[in-house]
């Protein structure tokens, strides 16, 4: 009993001590100057019998409650799932969704809300690029916000920030690149980071995240957030997040159903694309962007490799030849595919794939013996980008490697695809997991000029491994031409008899004498 009255009276002094700090002034009044003098402490000053030091407080009191009215309503009660997201007191938030379900102009508010109830803080918005940052949140959202709910804020083109009369700014950058576009915000404390399409990042998220985000929002108790749209890229943080779950992590999925700005139009949309298309939502492009959900588009995929098609339970029992494809790499692991073949069969089987990171040559080497000890290859081909490697596995360790065919890579992963949907490729099931994973998750670089593969896919496996396919195949091409039986060989030469039979007859003699 004693304690609580205590602590009550001590609040109550607290608030005595506070309030005469600030002048009395009667609210209307105070209203009425901030409104029209803003915050402009002097005129304040000169308007009223305050002394400066007392209107600038009252002035600061007054934003403050302003502010925290504005914050308050900038909530959209009406839309549940965005309002939701935004209210989840979790570190680390991940919101997956459809298209035009709210995400930005949701991001726009969070950072608004935050940014007014944090006097002074420092709120930060990641797009991929500064472009798309300025596109999709400067002027559709951040703006429209400052507008609807006047919140007098300036807006710095060059800078790409948003400061508001309570000092908080939100600082707009693209970091797909590098730190670079950011690397001049990016020694504050923030109050909150949100990153913007976030799927489609190729750096990987979960470094940049723990490793330059945690620490900048750890003074403040900051919150991270990462919201998308699902695409074909599997390889993402975004990916394990959202779908897989990561401790740590509160994700949030919801519609553009759920966006009551959007629900009518959304459906419209969609009835007209079933219009065009009665099959429309079965495609992955529909999944992706109208369910939310994350499938791989199979037409995306590099490789036509098929888990049901091209694996066999064992290698076949007759005798093959061996060739070894070697990717090296060491932040990169490095990976050795060894693929067999034989004259009397056209097909090329996978018996074996190895991959590993931070390996040391000497380790690459041992490797290299104890497989050679096993499948005795008739070939070894090496990726020759890291000369001195492969040099120091050939004089140092006595290897004989040869240099890899990579003109075109391209072109020969169409090569190998036709060979995957003839059947004419199989992978041992058990022996070569790493490859069949990363043939399913390797996909095209839908931003590259040309025909590449994803940046930020795993490929090692695959490229070792075409780099034996290119040399079994050069080794099998002449001895699978098909046979032709004696009676076509007669036919062929009888054609070609008459042919020249004929010739002669039509010649004039000088031409068949002088011929
Ligand atoms: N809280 C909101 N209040 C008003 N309009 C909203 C709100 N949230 C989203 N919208 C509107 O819904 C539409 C889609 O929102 P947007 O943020 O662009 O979606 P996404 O980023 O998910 O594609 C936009 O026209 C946007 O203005
Ligand atoms: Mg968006």
């Amino acid at each position: 009993m004693g304690l609580k009255s205590k602590s009550l009276k001590e609040k109550q002094e607290r608030k005595r001590q506070q309030a005469s700090s600030i002048p009395s002034f009667g609210k209307e009044q105070a209203e009425r100057h901030f409104n029209k003098y803003h915050t402009n402490p002097q005129k304040i000053w000169e308007k009223s019998s305050l002394d400066a030091e007392a209107a600038r407080l009252l002035l600061l009191e007054l934003e403050r409650r302003k502010s925290k009215r504005t914050a308050k309503y900038l909530l959209d009660d009406k839309f549940k799932a965005q309002t939701g997201f935004i209210k989840d007191t979790a570190r680390m938030k991940a919101a997956l969704c459809t298209r035009r379900a709210g995400k930005s102009f949701g991001a726009g508010l969070y950072l608004c809300q935050t940014a007014l109830e944090n006097p002074g803080a420092s709120l930060l918005y990641i797009a991929l690029i500064r472009d798309s940052a300025k596109r999709i949140m400067f002027k559709d959202v951040l703006q429209v916000i400052d507008r609807k709910y006047s919140l007098n804020a300036k807006f710095n083109q060059i800078d790409l920030t948003m400061t508001f009369p309570n000092g908080a700014v939100i600082y707009l950058v693209g970091m797909d690149h590098s730190d670079a576009e950011a690397e001049k915000v990016l020694g504050q404390k923030f109050k909150l980071c949100i990153i913007d399409e976030a799927a489609s990042f190729r750096r990987d998220l979960k470094q940049i995240i723990f490793s330059t985000l945690k620490p900048a929002v750890a003074d403040l108790a900051g919150t991270i957030c990462m919201i998308g749209t699902p695409g074909n890229f599997t390889k993402s943080y975004f990916y394990e997040v959202a779908e897989k779950g990561e401790p740590g992590w509160s994700v949030h999925k919801w519609s553009a159903f759920d966006n009551p700005y959007m629900k009518d139009a959304w459906q419209r949309e969609i009835d007209e694309l079933t219009e065009i298309n009665p099959r429309i939502q079965e495609t992955p492009w529909f999944v992706q962007n109208y369910l939310g959900k994350y499938v791989i588009d199979q037409s995306k995929l590099c490789y036509a490799f098929n888990r049901d098609r091209n694996t066999v339970p064992e290698a076949p029992p007759h005798q093959m030849l061996h060739v070894f494809g070697i990717d090296l790499g060491y932040n990169d692991a490095t990976a050795i595919s060894v693929l067999a073949y034989s004259h009397e069969h056209p097909r090329v089987v996978v018996k074996k794939v190895f991959k590993q990171s931070n390996m040391i040559l000497s380790e690459v080497a041992d490797v290299l013996r104890s497989m050679m000890q096993v499948y005795n290859p008739v070939r070894m081909r090496v990726d020759n980008a890291s000369k001195q490697a492969v040099e120091e596995l050939k004089q140092r360790y006595q290897l004989p490697l040869l240099p890899a065919d990579k003109q075109g890579k391209a072109d020969f992963i169409e090569l190998m695809n036709s060979e995957f949907i003839n059947d004419k490729i199989s992978l041992v099931a058990g022996m070569t997991d790493e490859l069949a994973t990363e043939y399913e998750n390797l996909i095209w670089d839908d931003r590259a000029p040309r025909r590449q593969e994803h940046p930020a896919c795993e490929n090692h496996a695959a490229d070792a491994t075409l780099y034996a396919w290119r040399d079994c195949k050069e080794h099998l091409q002449f001895t699978f031409k098909p046979q032709k039986t004696p009676e076509q060989l007669l036919d062929d030469w009888e054609e070609k008899e008459a042919e020249r039979i004929d010739r002669l007859k039509n010649m004039e003699w000088w031409e068949r004498e002088f011929t």
